[in-house]
């Protein structure tokens, strides 16, 4: 998709769907343009009236344009306060209403919102965000035309916003893309492929094979993959700065590429959607994708481990015990528990990098969705300073994370009677005790947590985010990564 930055008088702007977005309150300033005698003539606003349209967020209503003003079909979205969340959420409802419409060129218009800088991006983020489907598998004549000119009407250039919004964008969309695809597309061979894909001038990938990963002790990893005809990989992706860098950060992703449930297996209803059990993988080659456009002043390595956890005659079994990466022996109490044992061992490795900071990403626990539901990512981490940054990265870029709380008071629930751990801790706090298990793996003092289990897979519509992968988290990691 171009984005372009057109500063005609709107009613002469030439489009599938000119978008007015409308705050809450100010109908008359809004339509000023386009309502008048020569275009459509107050009847505008009184289709507002009939329509209960007062520009509330997400009220919307689409008209035909009958030839009153140049685009074809105006789409009038309400902004609410018109604050910086108020117009991306409105920008994404236009992304979503124009691919159901099969626009493929659209306006957008702010009358009473001039922007700038992170707005622009974030409108930019938001519209491609709803625009997004994944509908490659279905017949050409049911797919809709994706948008592909976006025009800003009105808005000043600036082409800094544009490529940062088109980084983050490419990420979001890899991962959105990754989660969706089929586990008998997305394995751990071929999501090695991908992320190997993305080695560059600045960035390094480094694959481990099964037998290198045994060799190298990471008995997670091994254990959990080894039920699979499809054989596990470790990836190491590194990227580095052309200049000094300000900080040296670990992204780690659980990337589970189908989780059955192993011999713990799963019901038919809970295992429908685990192919979305790479998120957390998908999520950090997405980042890494914008990173090779963003190429900010920091060192990042990016750690995955990708496995198929499959029941068979070969598959781990319960009361198993597993020699990690670390050296700690882990007793299997229930194989669908699986996340964590590869986690730990990628940020076992992670820890040995010496970076200033990790933060991992994981479709851990249902329980973590029964906590918070669909739409919040649960973070977990002992710094305070780092939560902040996190919740205040997630905040800027419209996602949603939640602080939850990591007690020790909780740790006997994953005691063991053989080994050092246990994988499982009960139903109670599910998600906490998960968190907990991976606190014993990370050595370095900075680390976050992030329980995507929620957001990274939606069964139905959400806003303008369309049923399947979301790509969470992408852009708020770039945002935290910063410039
Ligand atoms: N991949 C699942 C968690 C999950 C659930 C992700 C729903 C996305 C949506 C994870 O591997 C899992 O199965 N966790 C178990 C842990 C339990 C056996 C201790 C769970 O949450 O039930
Ligand atoms: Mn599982
Ligand atoms: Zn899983």
């Amino acid at each position: 998709m171009s984005i372009v930055f057109v500063n005609s008088p709107v009613a002469a702007v030439a489009a599938d769907i000119l978008v007015l977005v409308v705050p809450q309150g100010k109908l008359a300033l809004a339509l000023a343009d386009i309502d008048g005698p020569s275009q459509f003539a107050g009847t505008l606003a009184a289709a507002c009236a009939d329509e209960n349209f007062d520009g509330r967020v997400n009220g919307s209503f689409l008209v035909p344009s009958l030839g009153r003003v140049a685009a074809k079909r105006l789409l009038l979205v309400g902004c609410g306060a018109g604050t910086a969340n108020d117009l991306r959420a409105a920008s994404g409802v236009a992304g979503f209403q124009s691919r159901n419409k099969s626009a493929k060129s659209v306006a957008l218009f702010f009358p009473c919102s001039p922007l700038a800088g992170r707005e622009i991006s974030l409108c930019i983020e938001a519209f491609s965000e709803g625009n997004y489907r994944f509908d490659k598998y279905k017949p050409e004549a049911q797919r809709k035309a994706a948008c592909r000119t976006l025009s800003l009407v009105g808005v000043a250039e600036d082409a800094a916003a544009v490529s940062h919004a088109e980084a983050l964008v490419a990420g979001q969309t890899l991962a959105r893309d990754l989660v969706n695809e089929p586990a008998a597309e997305v394995y751990p061979e071929s999501i090695a492929k991908v992320a190997e894909g993305l080695a560059g001038e600045r960035i390094s990938v480094k694959v481990w094979d099964e037998t290198k990963i045994r060799d190298a002790g990471m008995g997670g990893i091994s254990g959990v993959g080894q039920g699979s005809d499809r054989p596990p990989r470790f990836v190491h992706m590194s990227y580095t700065p052309v200049g000094p860098a300000t900080r040296h950060i670990a992204l780690v992703g659980k990337g589970v590429t189908f989780d059955s449930g192993g011999l713990s297996l799963k019901p038919s209803d809970g295992m429908m959607t685990m192919r979305c059990d790479m998120a957390g993988a998908a999520a950090v080659i997405g980042t890494m994708k914008a990173v090779s456009m963003l190429n900010p002043s920091v060192k990042i390595d990016a750690i995955f481990g990708a496995v198929e956890n499959m029941p068979s005659g070969k598959s781990y079994k319960l009361g198993d015990i597993l020699k990690m990466y670390s050296g700690k022996r882990v007793e299997i109490h229930n194989t669908d528990a699986e996340g964590r044992l590869v986690l730990a061992d990628c940020l076992a490795y992670a820890s040995q990098l010496n970076p200033d900071v990790v933060v991992d990403l994981a479709t851990l626990t249902g329980a973590a969705v029964v906590a918070l539901g669909e739409w919040y990512t649960a973070l977990y981490s002992r710094e305070d300073s780092l939560s902040a940054e996190l919740l205040a990265a997630a905040g800027e870029s419209g996602e949603a994370a939640w602080r939850m709380p990591l007690p020790d008071l909780y740790r006997d629930k994953i005691k063991a009677e053989w080994g050092e751990t246990k994988n499982t801790g009960g139903r109670n706090g599910g998600s906490i005790t998960a968190a907990l298990f991976l606190s014993d793996f990370v050595t370095t003092k900075k680390w976050a947590h992030l329980d995507i289990a929620g957001p990274a897979f939606l069964d139905s519509t959400l806003m303008h985010y369309c049923p399947g992968g979301t790509g969470t988290m992408v852009r708020s990691l770039c945002r935290w990564i910063g410039p």
